[in-house]
């Protein structure tokens, strides 16, 4: 199988999970004890259908929208995420790169393998910052601050990570941080000459973001649950959210919002943006899926924030049914990450590619010429 024989995201799946080592594939792909979240985010979309329209002359559509204040060409985003560096030897950069081609929005985490002003200078296109709040006040201020001095778009702070989830296939494969070579795992490594070459040889995997405040995660190898373990603040709350807020300055998002009353008071806060999230089922397994809890949150907050869906998103018409349920954009981790681990840039660039495709060729079937043509009354619940 190559990149050219890749047609849909499960596609890449299948492609990165013979080219990683299974500690590092199945970190990507696992989530929290039975992973049943993680299903129910994308089959969640199978419980409505989109009502298409006819005749409606879609020879010139127009697939851009306005998320957070910029231009995007796509209503799809995509999701900060961790230690990319460990899934392909050009990491953030390549997911940066691939996400300025398409003209979409990208979003590193704090636990990104690029550093904040790398990123910065690499790509004019429209970035987010993902906050962890940490602990240590100084590591959570100088964050804030860099993202200031290198303009970044927007800060999303994660809030369903106050805790680390149940990740049963790390703890069996003992996926750390940075990535070590284990016994039980060395046939994997020993398998996958590429990745293990490219680790061993290619750029030195670091965390820039956190390792002048902590050892951890760069210099001392550590389980992503260890880490969310000791190192972040459980006592986080809507103060510290605020006071956050004002700190940076900036556009603001709560990343990880599940309820109608938190989206209230994410408007109460002055948030410009809710992400309905549980983390890709990473976290709390038995939530409810981010496109089930659409309507009720669209009924309590929808024209006072923005919504971005967030998990699961894996089609073209995933994103239409998102925005036609009322979220300004979809988003998505997976999407392009078994994409990144499978061939790096190009990797990312041929499953935006693909999802673009699916929404343009959705938009004209449904007979819509516009995104702001997605809306309730095209879209049937069983
Ligand atoms: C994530 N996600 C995540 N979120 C976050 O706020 N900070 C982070 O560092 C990470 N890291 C991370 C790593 C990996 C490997 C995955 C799969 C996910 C969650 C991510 O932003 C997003 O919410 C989910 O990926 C959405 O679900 P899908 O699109 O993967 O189904
Ligand atoms: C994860 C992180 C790092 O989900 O947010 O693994």
């Amino acid at each position: 199988m190559k990149l050219a024989d890749c047609h849909n995201i499960d596609d890449f799946r299948t492609l990165a999970k013979r080219r990683l080592p299974w500690p590092v594939f199945d970190y990507i792909d696992g989530a929290a004890d039975d992973e049943i979240t993680k299903a129910r985010n994308t089959s969640a979309f199978d419980e409505v259908d989109l009502v298409p329209d006819v005749l409606a002359g879609v020879g010139s559509i127009d697939t851009s929208c306005t998320i957070m204040g910029r231009t995007s060409a796509l209503p799809l985003m995509l999701s900060p995420t961790a230690l990319q560096r460990a899934f392909h030897r050009d990491g953030e950069r390549a997911v940066a790169q691939a996400a300025e081609k398409f003209g979409v929005w990208f979003g590193i985490s704090s636990l990104a393998t690029h550093s904040i002003e790398e990123i910065a200078a690499l790509t004019g296109g429209p970035k987010l910052f993902q906050l962890y709040v940490h602990k240590d006040e100084g590591l959570n201020a100088s964050l804030i601050q860099r993202c200031r001095e290198a303009k970044f778009d927007a800060l999303a702070l994660t809030v369903d990570t106050i805790v680390s989830g149940k990740r049963e296939r790390c703890l069996r494969s003992g996926f750390t941080t940075p990535p070590r070579f284990t016994a039980r795992a060395l046939w994997s490594y020993a398998t996958r000459p590429r990745w293990t070459l490219d680790y061993v040889f290619g750029p030195k995997f670091r965390l820039p973001n956190l390792d002048r405040h902590v050892q951890e995660g760069t210099g001392k190898a550590v389980s992503i649950q260890d880490y969310f373990n000791t190192m972040l603040d459980t006592k986080m709350d809507w103060g510290t959210a605020e006071r956050i807020r004002q700190d940076w300055g900036g556009t603001f998002a709560l990343k990880g919002v599940m309820s109608a009353a938190d989206a209230r008071r994410a408007v109460e806060i002055g948030a410009d943006a809710i992400w309905i999230s549980n983390h890709g089922g990473r976290q709390l397994d038995g939530s409810r899926a981010p496109f089930d809890q659409l309507r009720e949150i669209f009924d309590a907050v929808g024209g006072e924030i923005e919504i971005i869906l967030d998990g699961g998103v894996r089609r073209g018409t995933h994103a239409l049914k998102s925005l036609a349920g009322g979220a300004t954009a979809a988003s998505g981790g997976r999407l392009y990450l078994y994409a990144l681990a499978a061939a790096g840039q190009a990797g990312v660039e041929r499953a935006i590619g693909i999802l673009k495709e699916e929404i343009e060729r959705g938009m004209r079937l449904m007979g819509v010429t516009s995104v702001a043509q997605l809306t309730p009354e095209r879209l049937r619940w069983r």
